[in-house]
């Protein structure tokens, strides 16, 4: 077989060779052994005006023209973070109804960040990158970076949570992989972009402290590290301009002071201005309604504001070429990148090794809060009645939640992981619990499940703890889902209490038997007034189409989790910094009075203790950090100070640990966190195996924005570095100065 196999193959190169032109008959422009910047001028100077225009707006919902007369192909963009979103019509949302367009569903993105492993980072970009591909598409709209400032941002979920360094550690990788398959990642939504209310106008008011500290760090990594080759602008407005057209952002920061040599993209109807669009940075229009004043006129995509409006300011002499030149230099380059790339892999959908990688970076993502007692991992030789209770039990996540909303080729819920998994081994019973959402549809896409329920409240809760009053372990699986007002795009959340009357219904489960599990569905933290009354805690995220199997491989211990929190769960909504001193949803304009103070930055200035801290996470076996050393405990500008410590596994069996290093200025001229976090390693280590965190402190560590001076600076001074496993558990500290 795999004789015939290379005869074919070699046959098929040697006609292929033959037929096609040798590249160097060719022009330029289409030339892939000249350098990208020749091609690019080449076509650029071939290019009419009208073609030019063309090549800058939309020509349907998710694609751009190319230029047919020099055989530049089309521009195909596709949502979403977590999946390659199905096939839409040409100009409508609704589903082109193709019946080859189902994915695989990764899970969501604050799952990867709480992983807190790079190596999970890179292993999802590649194979969403190779979904992409495979859908020959050239440039998908993700990953998302905006800072977790409000647990009631409903587009949290889509995000790495509220630390820029985490978010910029973990979101280099996934582009860098992506972008190996010749699909650009576009990163977004830049910036500020930190709720759902009024998005489309909403003005931010900032300090640049705040700005370039946190809001901007992530963004700035996945372009200079990431190598990314778009970048999506937000709907909000910062500064009064929409953030799609704004001198500050696009021009003078993405552009100028990070170098961007990719492509802006608006998000879809970002864009208002025809002159603001040709001046402000922005170099791709879609999704606008058409004559930019009120709802789309279908297929009218001449009258976007960067089309015959922007061809007609140029022909009377309004604006010159200038821009639009370098507009259509950045698109040559990502086409070149990307549709006229012959050299890129042609990509995979829904291979076993997607659906490996979505249950690996789920495991390692799926965050062990609290488990005292022995309720987990449920052990199957003595747990023969296991009662699972909960509507996320039963209710798929990955349809719905906007236009990260996807069509899976199969979604295991949790009750299904948790019956496959168990097998004959134990009676899995179910009760519903409460009731939610009832509905699964998005944009034509149908869960097909009937989650209709006829009993009441009070007979729910009735019925589930009967049943667990004869139960071996109960698990309960609560939290949110992706119906507007929970965890969805386009609205906020209206409460931070857990919706449905889920509180009674654990109140009741706890009283009736003790060894019960909660396990939190969701992409935002949210209030456990039952805390002290469950034995154990687990934060189980969106995890895509493995959710099931890997909730259940943790459960019943055959993964033992590792990961870590990438955003605090204040007690109450007014521990939360926007929430006390900063101001949400704000009227027209938002004030981030906070500043700086986001998250755990927050929770350490006012002394506030969490629900569960940044960067907490439990696990089944225990670690032990050893003392740390430091090469030298001061630092001279240039150099460097490494500090190690020695990580042991002290249990039974294999796990991971995070070891965090947080670095604090102990005087500065302008105000600063008691610590930030400046570095992590996760290390996997083998019952009574010992590894080493090794981490290094140089100058940038230690640097702050400073706004007056408009550049990042490091005091000279009294530092202390702290070693810990959450922003709450600092095990050690060691002090150094700055010469
Ligand atoms: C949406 C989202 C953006 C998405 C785009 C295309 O409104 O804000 O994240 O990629 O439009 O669906």
């Amino acid at each position: 077989m795999k004789l015939g196999r290379f005869l074919l193959a070699s046959t098929l190169f040697f006609i292929g060779c033959s037929s096609t032109p040798r590249q160097a008959d060719l022009p330029v422009y289409l030339n892939e052994n000249e350098p990208i910047e020749e091609r690019i001028e080449d076509a650029l100077q071939r290019m009419t005006l009208r073609e030019k225009i063309d090549v800058i707006h939309a020509q349907s919902k998710f694609s751009s023209a190319g230029v047919e007369r020099l055989g530049i192909p089309e521009v195909w963009c596709t949502d979403g973070p977590h999946g390659i979103r199905p096939e839409v019509m040409w100009d409508e949302w609704d589903q082109a109804k193709w019946t080859n367009d189902s994915c695989t569903a990764f899970p969501a993105l604050t799952c990867l960040a709480a992983t807190w492993n790079p190596e999970m980072s890179a292993r999802y970009g590649m194979a969403i990158g190779e979904e992409a591909r495979y859908r020959e598409k050239d440039v998908l709209l993700g990953p998302g970076v905006n800072i977790y400032r409000t647990p009631m941002n409903g587009r949290n979920f889509e995000y790495m949570g509220e630390d820029p360094l985490l978010a910029s550690k973990m979101v280099v990788p996934y582009i860098q992989n992506v972008q190996k398959n010749g699909v650009a990642a576009c990163v977004k939504h830049f910036a500020l972009n930190n709720q759902e209310i009024e998005r489309h106008g909403v003005n931010v008011v900032v300090d640049d402290r705040a700005l370039y500290e946190i809001y901007l760090p992530a963004f700035k990594a996945a372009v200079q590290e990431g190598g990314a080759w778009a970048i999506m602008p937000a709907y909000n407005r910062y500064k009064e301009q929409h953030c799609c057209h704004n001198q500050y952002l696009l021009n003078d920061i993405l552009k100028g002071e990070w170098g961007f040599d990719g492509v802006t993209i608006s998000d879809w109807g970002g864009v208002h201005d025809t002159k603001q669009a040709a001046l402000h940075g922005l170099d791709m229009e879609f999704g606008s309604w058409t004559n930019g004043l009120n709802w789309g006129a279908s297929n009218a995509y001449d009258m976007y504001h960067m089309a015959v409006p922007y061809m007609k300011m140029i022909e009377n002499g309004e604006l010159t070429t200038k821009e639009l030149d370098d507009k259509v230099r950045r698109v040559l380059r990502l086409i070149f990148r990307t549709a006229m790339n012959t050299r890129k892999p042609f990509g995979s959908m829904n291979t076993e090794a997607h659906l490996q990688a979505a249950r690996d970076i789920a495991g390692e993502g799926i965050v062990l809060l609290k488990n005292e007692g022995d309720v987990l991992p449920v052990n199957l030789d003595n747990c023969k009645n296991i009662l699972v209770v909960g509507e996320n039990a039963i209710k798929m996540m990955t349809v719905g939640g906007g236009s990260s909303s996807l069509k899976v080729m199969k979604e295991y819920t949790p009750l299904e992981g948790i019956i496959n998994y168990v097998g004959d081994k134990a009676n899995v019973i179910y009760q519903r619990g409460y009731v939610g959402d009832v509905t699964g549809e998005y944009n034509g896409v149908k869960s097909g499940q009937d989650l209709s329920e006829s009993r009441t409240a009070e007979q729910l809760i009735a019925d589930a703890v009967a049943a667990a009053e004869k139960a071996d372990v109960v698990i309960f699986f609560g939290g949110l889902n992706k119906k507007e007002g929970q965890d969805c795009e386009g609205v906020d959340r209206s409460e931070y209490a857990l919706p449905y009357g889920q509180n009674e219904v654990i109140e009741a489960l706890a009283a009736a038997n003790k060894n019960l599990a909660v396990v939190n569905i969701s992409g935002n933290a949210v209030a456990m007034p039952w805390v002290e009354k469950v034995p154990s805690i687990m934060q189980g995220w969106f995890l895509g189409s493995e959710s099931g199997n890997a909730l259940a491989q943790v459960i019943f211990g055959e993964v033992n989790p590792s990961g870590h929190l990438p955003f605090t769960f204040p007690v109450k909504l007014e521990d939360n910094s926007a929430h006390s001193v900063g101001e949400w949803p704000g009227a027209r304009d938002v004030h981030y009075t906070e500043s700086i103070f986001v998250g755990y930055r927050w929770a350490d200035k006012e002394q506030l203790k969490a629900l569960f801290p940044f960067g907490h996470g439990l696990s089944y076996t225990t670690f032990e950090i050893g003392e740390p050393t430091m090469s030298k405990t001061s630092l001279k500008a240039g150099g460097k100070i490494t500090i190690k410590c020695e990580v042991r596994n002290t249990g039974k069996r294999e796990g991971a640990e995070v070891v965090q290093l947080y670095i604090g200025d102990k005087e500065s001229s302008l105000p600063r966190p008691v610590k930030e976090l400046k570095g992590f390693q996760k290390l996997h280590l083998a019952a009574g195996e010992s590894g080493v965190a090794e981490f290094t402190i140089t100058e940038d560590e230690l640097k702050f924005f400073d706004d007056k001076k408009h550049e990042w600076v490091a005091e000279a001074g009294e530092f202390t570095a702290y070693i810990a496993t959450s922003a709450e558990d600092v095990l050690y500290t060691l002090n150094f100065t700055l010469k």
